[in-house]
């Protein structure tokens, strides 16, 4: 588990990307078309302008999604060792 801070409004993976996380292809599409930088966000998190059954979701694509208001300090549990991304949480 990886603890950095961040402020309300920054995305989402830039702040694992900040933690050393590499997101394979995030930087060809950013858009939330690939899913390839879904990480799990503990309480929820909102995506902004993609699709609006997934708003409050914990499961979400970072790429779209900036931390949730309040937040100051996320956590980001990498599970695969050699720091591709596997799952995250945050
Ligand atoms: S980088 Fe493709 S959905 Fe996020």
């Amino acid at each position: 588990m990886i603890t950095v801070e961040c402020r309300a409004g920054e995305n989402l993976l830039r702040v694992a990307e900040r933690c050393g996380v590499t997101v394979p292809n995030a930087e060809f599409c950013f858009e939330g078309s690939c899913c390839l930088c879904e990480m799990e966000v503990q309480g929820g998190a909102v995506e902004v302008g993609y699709r609006a059954d997934t708003s409050g979701a914990d499961l979400i694509r970072s790429c779209i999604c900036p931390v949730p208001k309040g937040r100051k300090i996320v956590d980001v549990n990498v599970l695969s060792e050699d720091n591709v991304w596997g799952e995250g949480v945050l």
